[in-house]
């Protein structure tokens, strides 16, 4: 029998996706819709999602599973991504997971332009439009959601959130658990400490020790205490 070469090809695809593992998404809110569409457009399967209670909305149609540490048995079936914006919780729960069911997977947009020379650990979600360039290194668990911009040499530690429109000049090293807000600008050099957060729109033009919390243009320190409510 003489097959087109784009029988072959209908049948090379289904049988990629027959090998594929589902995915199962930790988290089914608003920040997880996103990571979801980030999966999907890569290809992936999602058909089941972990949380502490079953949901009423589920615009994906996906499977409740249970609460993740309850389920472990039933999660090995999965790949398994981390929906969780928040850096405390995200990291508390990748970590926990990790442990069972080794690494999560990454959730990249193939929109998104990533150097081949940038390092990337596992758990990472890269949204539409992200560019992460040459050199570039990004720990575990790390977020850099819609159209942010990380230049040349960028060093990002574990479990930080750059969000949305946020841009990093080159060289910026960003210590883990740290909120970098949307449409935030990082002079080229600086050094950001550990579990800083850093309001939307503020323009960092010098270092930021660990625990602070920033804002304005150019930045203005807020209150430690503040900053606790937000990642405790
Ligand atoms: C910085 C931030 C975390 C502070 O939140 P908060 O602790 O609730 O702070 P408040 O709203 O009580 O504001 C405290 C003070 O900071 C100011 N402020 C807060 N956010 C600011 C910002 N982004 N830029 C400038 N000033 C800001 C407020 O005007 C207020 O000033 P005042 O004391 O002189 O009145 C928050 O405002 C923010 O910017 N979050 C980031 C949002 C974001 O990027 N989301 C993307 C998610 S993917």
């Amino acid at each position: 029998m003489i097959c087109s070469f784009f029988t072959l090809r209908k049948i090379q695809i289904q049988m990629k996706s027959k090998l594929k593992k589902p995915v199962a998404v930790v988290g089914y809110s608003g920040h997880s819709y996103v990571i979801i569409d980030i999966l999907l457009n890569a290809g992936k399967i999602v058909t089941a999602y972990c949380d502490s209670e079953e949901k009423d909305k589920n615009p994906y149609n996906l499977s409740y599973l249970g609460k993740e540490n309850e389920v472990l048995e039933r999660l090995k079936i999965f790949d398994y991504f981390i929906g969780v914006g928040h850096n405390g919780i995200r990291r508390k729960i990748q970590t926990q997971l990790a442990e069972h069911l080794g690494k999560p997977i990454n959730a990249i947009h193939p929109s998104a332009v990533i150097s081949a020379s940038a390092e990337i650990n596992h758990g990472i979600m890269i949204s539409a439009n992200a560019t992460i360039n040459p050199l570039v290194k990004l720990g575990q668990g790390v977020i850099c959601n819609t159209s942010c911009s990380i230049d040349h040499e960028c060093q990002i530690e574990d479990f930080v959130h750059i969000a949305p429109g946020a841009v990093l000049c080159g060289n910026v090293k960003i210590g883990a658990g740290t909120f970098v807000g949307a449409n935030a600008v990082i002079k080229q050099g600086i050094t950001i400490g550990k579990n800083v957060t850093i309001g939307a729109g503020t323009v960092v033009i010098r270092d930021i020790p660990d625990n602070m919390m920033v804002v304005g243009n150019p930045q203005r320190i807020l209150h430690k205490e503040q900053l606790r409510k937000l990642v405790a």
